[in-house]
């Protein structure tokens, strides 16, 4: 049970309160994908139309690029569960606002609508979980090569372009969201551009589906090289996002964690394929067909070696949950992030609950432990958070877990999806 007295106290910051130590059992249907959400509603607003999006998640960077566009004049209303309406037809300012886009990665994508559709952006440099650098170099560069003017100044990203023209553009480190910009800025470029060592990510994907209901030719979406042919005479759609796979992993890591049984419904398992294998690896039963995923482990877990990797390999948004997973799993794990230099901030997280981890340059090893005790802890960022939870669920005792700004950024209904799976968690607010 969560004790009353630990409710009572240090009521000043918002928090999660879970006791673990039960494994959880259940099926569960995950939301929209946060990360294709954003660059697919940043694409709707290419179209001086309506656009109706189904399955969007109400999470905080979501909410927050709602409120960057309507301050650009789109109107966007959620009218039903995970169903958001849009109307860009008034969307005529070029400006975004600071301090909303100080506070996630994403508002990049607003830089490259808006170059899109109004041939001028001013954005401010963007925020977002501090897990690296995070330059937007490569985001400058390929704007360039359409054409744009493009300075720094106060702060802002100011890109200018009277006539955008159509241009090849090696992407750089296959980066993601800057394949996703300059699909967004191309779109309404009559020509064909061309994007080589372009992101295969399911979110890059997705978007081009989008765009090609809304009008624009687009090929070899999921391929390293994409091809666009842009239409300056663009449509409203409808279209439904992909299920979240980095939200399903961490649901399925927890299952494996408490050792329970874990069902994802309605999910795109080919998405996910490089956990599931590691979870296989590490000892769990996983079935999986094209609809539906589960992952169970009755048993204790072996320790694996995994290297993050752009899509289809391991993906870095689960490296901290599954490192989470791997300090009760015996012997030693070790996880090398190849993708942001920085994504550790949960290492000493874990130890204050007990873990026995390090990290060395780009790597964390980890000895297992037969157990973790619960511990105040706190969300460096959102998947360092997402791993505070898994750590949580696998734990005695009870554990507090605060900075939960960072896991509202990319969990929609995170406690009510836990608790449906038998877990005790519970939300202290402030
Ligand atoms: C996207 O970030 C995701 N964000 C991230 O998800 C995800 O971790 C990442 O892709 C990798 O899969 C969104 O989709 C909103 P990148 P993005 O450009 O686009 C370097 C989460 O937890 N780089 O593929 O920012 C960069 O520093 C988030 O949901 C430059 O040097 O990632 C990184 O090392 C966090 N200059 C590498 O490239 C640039 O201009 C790949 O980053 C751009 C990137």
């Amino acid at each position: 049970m969560i004790r009353a007295d630990a409710i009572a106290t240090e009521r000043t910051v918002e928090k999660l309160l879970i006791e673990g130590g039960r494994p959880l059992r259940g099926r569960l249907r995950v939301a929209g994908g946060k990360n294709s959400s954003l660059a697919i509603i940043a694409a709707a607003a290419l179209a001086p139309d309506h656009s109706v999006l189904e399955n969007v998640p109400r999470c905080r960077d979501v909410l927050t690029l709602l409120d960057i566009l309507r301050a650009l004049g789109m109107a966007a209303e959620f009218t039903g569960p995970g169903r958001l309406e849009l109307d860009a037809r008034r969307l005529t300012d070029h400006v975004a606002p600071y301090e909303l886009c100080r506070q996630m990665r994403a508002s990049i994508y607003v830089t490259g609508m808006l170059l899109g559709r109004l041939g001028r952006a001013e954005v401010p440099l963007p925020g977002g979980c501090v897990i690296g650098s995070r330059p937007v170099d490569f985001h400058i560069r390929g704007f360039e090569t359409l054409g744009a003017q493009v300075v720094t100044q106060h702060g802002f990203l100011k890109a200018y372009a009277p006539r955008l023209t159509p241009a090849t553009f090696y992407v750089p480190r296959s980066s993601v969201g800057t394949t996703i910009n300059m699909m967004l800025a191309s779109s309404r470029i009559p020509g064909v551009t061309v994007l080589q060592n372009a992101a295969r990510e399911p979110e890059i994907v997705d978007t081009a589906v989008l765009l090609s209901l809304l009008g624009v030719h687009i090929r070899g979406a999921g391929t390293s090289t994409i091809m666009i042919e842009g239409s300056g005479d663009l449509h409203g759609a409808t279209y439904t996002i992909i299920p979240d796979r980095i939200e399903a992993g961490t649901y399925l890591i927890a299952g494996a964690a408490t050792h329970g049984d874990v069902v994802i419904v309605d999910m795109i398992s080919e998405h996910i394929t490089a956990l599931l294998t590691k979870l296989t690896e590490a000892g769990a039963t996983v079935d999986a067909d094209p609809t539906g995923i589960r992952v169970r482990a009755e048993t204790g877990l072996r320790g694996v070696e995994v290297d993050t990797a752009p899509y289809p390999g391991f993906a870095t948004d689960l490296h901290p949950q599954l490192a989470a997973l791997l300090t009760m799993a015996a012997g030693r794990s070790a996880i090398r992030e190849t993708i942001f230099e920085k994504r550790f901030g949960y290492a000493d997280e874990l130890r204050r609950m007990g873990a026995d981890i390090r990290v060395e340059g780009d790597t964390v090893t980890m000895t297992g432990v037969p157990t973790l005790s619960g511990a105040p802890v706190e969300a460096m960022d959102l998947r360092a958070g997402a791993a505070m939870v898994v750590a949580a669920l696998e734990a005695r005792g009870s554990t507090e877990i605060t900075g939960l700004e960072n896991i509202d950024r990319g969990y929609e209904g995170l406690e009510q999806k836990l608790r449906s799976l038998g877990a005790r968690i519970q939300r202290i607010p402030a």
